[in-house]
């Protein structure tokens, strides 16, 4: 390969000049950094492919210009974004759906998770999520909640973008600024303002304040997550919301209308807020607990049993969580409660009361037409779609197409003091992608005498549509071992 530095004029910085001279050698020796593949498409070319790379520095632009064979082509970028890329080998800028975003100390998001967004598998027609999402919302729709005129009470909100500010995701729903919730480890930030949503509550507030007081949210929501096969770091949630006047809450008593939503100088207690009265709390979780059961028997039948497990969350009181009892075991579907006040209060609606719930869907469709890996949602394999693309759904079981054979690889390594297993898993699902089933911590160690931690890992590979072979994998766990120690400032054992 010859490189030639064309020109270099007054304007460019020594600092510049450095950093370009710096690419070219980079480029030389094939060490680009992988991220910056995807900047430098054309870069990495085989080394009997003659090329020449000139570079041009003017005015604080950066072309870099190639020219091999018959083809020529110019790449455009800006030094300070260059410059940036070639000290941290990321873009100083993050583009999501066509919009940049500046990257900060804060951002969490890869690539890997970033090419989920906008799939919305809530939208696609005859996909396992889609379809119970649309059994949950004719549920409300039609045998549930039909006003006098025979319309619908609830209205539902299935594309409001999942790239949220953290006032939104956070701060709307009353989450305290140092609640365990708010973690880097445990979120994907797009930099310290915003953020891909971890759960559908973070429409709450905005649907509320636009006068909405009955709607469902359904969207694909984002978490750092451990990696195993009921983990995803994208899930979907369906969310609710019913609010009520004092009319409506009470018009069916007998007397109803001496009874009031709100009292003063009452206290909070286990069973209600400071400023509900307690037969409104009965009345509305009353009904709250009617209806989530009557849906939970919409999907599994009427001989599901299910219980009731109090709980807390930061925006309803109280609260509670349902749980289904499913080949023998219990397991938790969704949370809900009555309404912080003070949420509905700074939404402008308060001088109702109302309830909320948030329920899984990932969860419930694998329950419901026996899948048994949550990757199997993202496949693009016909064997999968075609078994969902029938006139009617509701009976399907998957037949599952693949238990093609694991390969296990473990992998050892020494911590530094901020180190958090999350990132371990991000990282993995970067390198591996979803030929990853299971990463396990199989042992967590501390030197008697340095007080050094080290951690070692199994990995599980397989995939779900061939059979993987030992060398494919070694190359994979091969490229883990290399760049992990660059990535996360471990040290492999
Ligand atoms: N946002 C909660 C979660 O993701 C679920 C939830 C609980 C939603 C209670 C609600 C609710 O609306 O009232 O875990």
């Amino acid at each position: 390969m010859v490189v030639e530095l064309l020109s270099v004029d007054d304007h460019t910085s020594s600092d510049v000049k450095m950093a370009a001279t710096r690419l070219v050698a980079e480029v030389l020796i094939n060490r680009v950094p992988s991220s910056a593949c995807t900047l430098f498409p054309k870069i990495l070319l085989p080394s009997s492919c003659s090329a020449y790379h000139h570079i041009h520095l003017k005015h604080n632009r950066c072309v870099l210009h190639q020219t091999y064979q018959v083809q020529s082509r110019s790449v455009h970028f800006s030094v300070p974004s260059l410059q940036n890329k070639l000290e941290t080998g990321h873009d100083a800028e993050i583009e999501i759906l066509g919009k940049q975003y500046p990257r900060d100390d804060f951002t969490t998001v890869t690539p890997k998770i970033l090419s989920r967004v906008g799939v919305s598998l809530q939208n696609q027609n005859h996909h396992p999520i889609c379809l119970i999402k649309e059994r949950i919302r004719d549920f409300f729709f039609i045998l549930a909640f039909l006003n006098r005129r025979g319309n619908p009470l609830f209205s539902i909100y299935d594309h409001l973008s999942p790239i949220v500010t953290t006032a939104q995701n956070f701060d709307s729903v009353l989450v305290p600024q140092d609640h365990i919730t708010r973690k880097k480890g445990d979120n994907y930030y797009i930099n310290r303002d915003m953020m891909l949503r971890a759960h559908t509550s973070a429409h709450q507030h905005d649907l509320v304040q636009c006068g909405l007081d009955c709607f469902l949210v359904a969207g694909d929501v984002y978490r750092r997550d451990e990696i195993d096969s009921s983990h995803y770091p994208v899930f979907h949630q369906m969310e609710g919301v019913r609010l009520y006047t004092k009319h409506e809450l009470f018009e069916k008593c007998k007397g109803g209308s001496h009874l009031e939503l709100f009292e003063a100088n009452s206290a909070r207690t286990d069973l209600k807020q400071e400023t509900h009265t307690l037969e409104a709390v009965k009345l509305v979780e009353h009904d709250l607990k009617d209806t989530l059961i009557r849906c939970t028997q919409h999907l599994f039948g009427k001989d599901i049993e299910t219980q009731w497990v109090e709980t807390t969350f930061p925006f309803t009181h109280p609260s509670w969580e349902l749980e289904i009892k499913f080949h023998g075991e219990w397991l938790e579907t969704l949370g809900c409660g009555i309404m912080e006040q003070q949420l509905l209060q700074s939404a402008g609606a308060g001088d109702k009361i109302g309830y909320a719930f948030g329920l899984g869907l990932d969860r419930l469709a694998m329950l419901l037409f026996d899948i048994p890996d949550i990757r199997l949602f993202w496949s693009t394999d016909e064997r999968f779609i075609s078994q969902f693309q029938v006139k009617d759904p509701t009976s399907v079981k998957f037949k599952p197409f693949s238990s093609y054979p694991p390969v296990y690889q473990d992998i050892a390594f020494w911590l530094p003091t901020d180190y958090e297993s999350n990132n371990f898993y991000d990282f993995v699902r970067t390198m591996a992608g979803d030929l990853v089933e299971n990463v396990q911590l199989i042992d967590d160690f501390t030197h008697p005498k340095t007080n050094r931690k080290s951690h070692c890992y199994r990995i599980t590979y397989r995939s779900m549509d061939k059979v993987l072979t030992l060398e494919e994998i070694n190359q994979i766990q091969d490229r883990i071992r290399e760049q992990v120690e660059g990535e996360l400032s471990v040290q492999v054992r």
